[in-house]
């Protein structure tokens, strides 16, 4: 039997409520997320439960109990503590998904100050807009790492602490850098744990939009009601499960999913800190017996191509259930998987601004391939007309989703941008800036985005942040970034460019070009090509008309073109 049940009957009637009952939470309590995934599980009798088994390169393993979460947690709480951190404070999370890397993230729970995890494939630009704009206090990150930090160091005299866990004692440290090693310090058992309510700040994401530097969106504690039970109804998390979420922490997914959710409920669940291939993720199911999977249309794509004989040299008979988040998860790949794991993977859409789960497929549900499903219980979610903000009550209408705010996990404002959190709701309705259809049984049906972001591999990028760094380059005098569509990862980054007199449109400067996006963004954000232009089309107001270069690479409809500017 699923945890769900019925989907019928949980939607009749749904309040959240019966989460917080289950989590022995009153209205007014303190409610932390770092006790909930530690402390309570060992009052609850799981203490010696493995909570996390974690793989690294080579082989390399590490494994803890709730307990070992528990005091490792207390003991990196301590250690900021120490350094002067307190509640409300930014600390960033740069790391790769190393064990200290969960550890922390609830040790800065537990003090009260906000998590701020961000990418580890971050280039110094992308992490100085996103530590600027949160004024963060404190960095914890790995030797590797470090020297991005040491670039942008003089611009951020708000940071006033960098501290490296795998330090070998062996190079000097520079300046505001400490040291702090898990494995030597003293454990801390009894800590006092930061009475955070309801309300209070828990955890920055940072997430890109098509205009302006990335916005942070601020959850708070109260997320974890919502986390707690679309983990339990829609992951199926059952006490004997081994779950494996294939997110970075880095990203919303990787928190929401790839600890909260799991953690609040108990679940041992494992980590592989290693590149994708599709050889050692299954070694990796076989060898854990993973029962439950938590991945991303992008792998699924690469997994599809790696081919169904190397799925029968490895045994996946510990697989019970399995889900996909980020990108549409198209219909073959459904449909592959029921073939060749012996079930579909079940769709869910949501987004880093609601923290969970919105739309999704149900264990005991009725799987339309393609679809992405219905809302969770208690989500009123709609297709609204784009001029009226009505919702459409007429079956595979395409309109703009929208959703009644008032879920637990909610965004509660972007860092710093109020104005641009306003804007997201229209009409009374929360707008996640996508599109899709309903059909005549109520199955959400993907459309697109409502804007520019470009999708890839499940990240999100900024046209914006690329072409603004495009422009830092010394060849580069126009650029207009736009998705390209591609095999696996559905789009990837393009860029088309003009250049400053003096440089030659050859392929070194394109693998210069992209190279130098790659180290300042991220691989995520590098052009996969650059095409270079004599001009940009642009409307006459001067406006870089992305819109038809988009068209082109799709080879879809211009559009209207009357404002374009073609003298
Ligand atoms: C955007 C959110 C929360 C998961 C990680 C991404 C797209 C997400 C689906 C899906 C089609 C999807 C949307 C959404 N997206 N899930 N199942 N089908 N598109 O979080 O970086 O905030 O991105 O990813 O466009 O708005 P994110």
């Amino acid at each position: 039997m699923s945890n769900i049940g019925s989907y019928e009957e949980r939607i009749k009637d749904f309040s959240w409520k019966l989460a917080e009952e289950e989590l022995e939470y009153k209205d007014g309590d303190v409610i932390n997320i770092g006790w909930y995934c530690s402390d309570r599980n060992c009052i609850k009798g799981k203490g010696e439960k493995m909570a996390l088994i974690w793989e690294g390169l080579g082989g390399v393993e590490k494994k803890y109990t709730f307990n070992d979460v528990r005091l490792a947690s207390n003991t990196i709480g301590h250690h900021l503590r120490g350094l002067g951190i307190k509640n409300e404070d930014r600390v960033c999370l740069f790391m790769d998904k190393i064990p200290e890397l969960y550890l922390s993230f609830l040790g800065v729970l537990k003090i009260g100050a906000i998590a701020q995890p961000l990418f580890s494939a971050f280039g110094d630009e992308s992490l100085h807009v996103r530590l600027e704009n949160a004024q963060t206090k404190a960095i914890i990150t790995q030797r590797k790492h470090v020297s991005k930090v040491r670039r942008i160091l003089e611009q951020m005299p708000y940071l006033e602490h960098i501290i490296i866990v795998d330090h070998d004692g062996k190079k000097p440290l520079k300046e505001r850098e400490t040291v702090f090693n898990l494995e030597e310090a003293e454990k801390i058992d009894e800590f006092e744990i930061f009475p955070t309510k309801a309300e209070s700040p828990s955890l920055l994401h940072y997430t890109s939009g098509t205009t302006g530097q990335p916005k942070g969106v601020k959850h708070v504690h109260y997320s974890i009601i919502s986390q707690y039970l679309t983990a339990k109804w829609v992951l199926d998390l059952q006490d004997d499960d081994i779950y494996w979420c294939t997110a970075d922490p880095g990203w919303v997914t990787g928190t929401s999913y790839g600890i909260i959710g799991p953690w609040s409920q108990g679940i041992t669940q494992c980590v592989l800190d290693t590149g994708f291939s599709a050889e050692s993720w299954y070694k990796f199911i076989e060898k854990n017996k993973v029962s439950m999977w938590y991945s991303a249309p992008t792998a699924i794509r690469s997994l599809m191509k790696a081919g169904d004989d190397l799925i029968k040299q490895h045994d996946l008979s510990s697989l019970r259930h399995i889900a996909s988040v980020g990108e549409p998860l198209n219909a073959e790949a459904v449909i592959w998987s029921e073939k060749v794991y012996g079930m579909p993977f079940y769709d869910t859409y949501w987004q880093t601004e609601t923290g969970s789960m919105m739309l999704t497929n149900y264990p005991g549900m009725k799987i339309k391939p393609g679809s992405m499903g219905k809302p969770f219980p208690g989500i009123i979610a709609a297709v609204l007309d784009e001029k009226t903000f009505e919702p459409i009550t007429e079956p595979n209408k395409p309109g703009l989703i929208g959703f009644k705010p008032g879920w637990p996990s909610m965004m509660r404002t972007y860092w710093g941008n109020e104005e641009t959190y306003k804007k997201k709701f229209v009409n009374g309705w929360y707008l996640p800036g996508d599109k899709s259809t309903i059909d005549k049984d109520g199955y959400f049906w993907f459309v697109g985005r409502d804007d520019d972001v470009i999708n890839t591999g499940g990240h999100l990028v900024s046209p914006f942040e690329v072409e603004s760094a495009l422009l830092e380059h010394e060849a580069v005098a126009e650029s207009a970034v736009v998705a390209k569509p591609d095999e696996v990862n559905m789009e990837v980054v393009k860029a088309f460019v003009t250049l400053n007199p003096g440089f030659v449109a050859d392929d070194d400067l394109e693998l210069k070009i992209m190279n130098f996006i790659r180290k300042k963004l991220s691989p995520l954000a590098m052009p996969q090509e650059i095409e270079y232009m004599e001009k940009l089309p642009k409307t006459r107001s001067g406006k870089i008309m992305r819109r038809m270069l988009r068209a082109k690479e799709w080879g879809e409809e211009i559009g209207d073109t009357s404002t374009l500017d073609d003298e």
